[in-house]
């Protein structure tokens, strides 16, 4: 149980990965800057698994406030608290579906590897390598589940045609609402943002949470993780990548 709360966790060392070699690569974390996802992405790594997996156990959603309690002290987490310490956007879209058509008209040609465009519901294998990363990071970070190997969904394509082109989202209400969900007893929604709830633990007066866990260095996205990754997909050669291995 304990581990599978960071099996789909990650976290991206900004700072290592905007200084990659690679225009494609580096604009897709720009992106994230952009839209306002920095703070959550990039959160500092703790991890305290019991803490965590006692958060989780006594979690309830009260007023639309998520409250537990660790050791007997009581934790509560409103959506202001959550946005206010990854300085998550509070405005912008709340329904995907409102991404303009034409972004997503457009982005059905950029994301294409091939010359033709591709349809909203395409095969990875299709998309330039940047774009399945950001689907791919998307999909563990955000709605912590993995995407189904071949396919992106709907939901994915737009918000990743969101991210590519800076349309505002509002990350506060999407994020606590799968939050929400998390915590809903009989809901399918995988547990995760461990880190990041991690964060928000540390702040309550009186809990003790011992020592954190070292998360796990494969759960970090770096330049040498990425180089790592793209090295198992083979991608290496196609892109020409300047190799600085080692
Ligand atoms: C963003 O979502 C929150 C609810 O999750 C809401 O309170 C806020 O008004 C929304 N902002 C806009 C501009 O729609």
């Amino acid at each position: 149980m304990a581990s599978s709360l960071i099996s789909n966790s990650l976290h991206i060392s900004f700072e290592s990965v905007l200084g990659m070699d690679d225009a494609g690569l580096v604009a897709v974390f720009e992106s994230f800057v952009v839209t306002g996802l920095k703070g959550f992405l990039g959160c500092p790594s703790v991890y305290y698994e019991d803490a965590l997996t006692e958060f989780f156990e006594n979690s309830l959603i009260r007023d639309g406030m998520i409250v537990s309690t660790i050791q007997g002290i009581s934790v509560e987490i409103s959506e202001e608290v959550f946005a206010a310490a990854f300085e998550l956007l509070m405005e912008g879209l709340t329904d995907l579906s409102e991404v303009p058509k034409d972004l997503v008209f457009d982005a059905r040609r950029i994301f294409s590897e091939y010359k033709e465009k591709m349809s909203i519901s395409c095969k990875k294998k299709d998309m330039k390598i940047e774009f399945r990363l950001l689907g791919d990071i998307m999909a563990k970070t955000i709605y912590v589940k993995e995407w189904s190997f071949d396919a992106v969904t709907n939901e994915g394509f737009l918000l990743m045609t969101a991210i590519t082109y800076g349309v505002k989202i509002n990350w506060s209400s999407l994020v606590f609402d799968i939050l929400k969900d998390m915590v809903t007893p009989g809901s399918r929604q995988a547990k995760g943002y461990a880190i990041q709830i991690c964060v928000l633990l540390k702040n309550i007066p009186g809990l003790e949470l011992g020592e954190s866990r070292a998360f796990p260095s494969s759960r970090i996205l770096t330049e040498k993780t990425f180089i790592d990754m793209l090295l198992s997909m083979k991608k290496l050669v196609e892109r020409k990548w300047p190799m600085h291995l080692g």
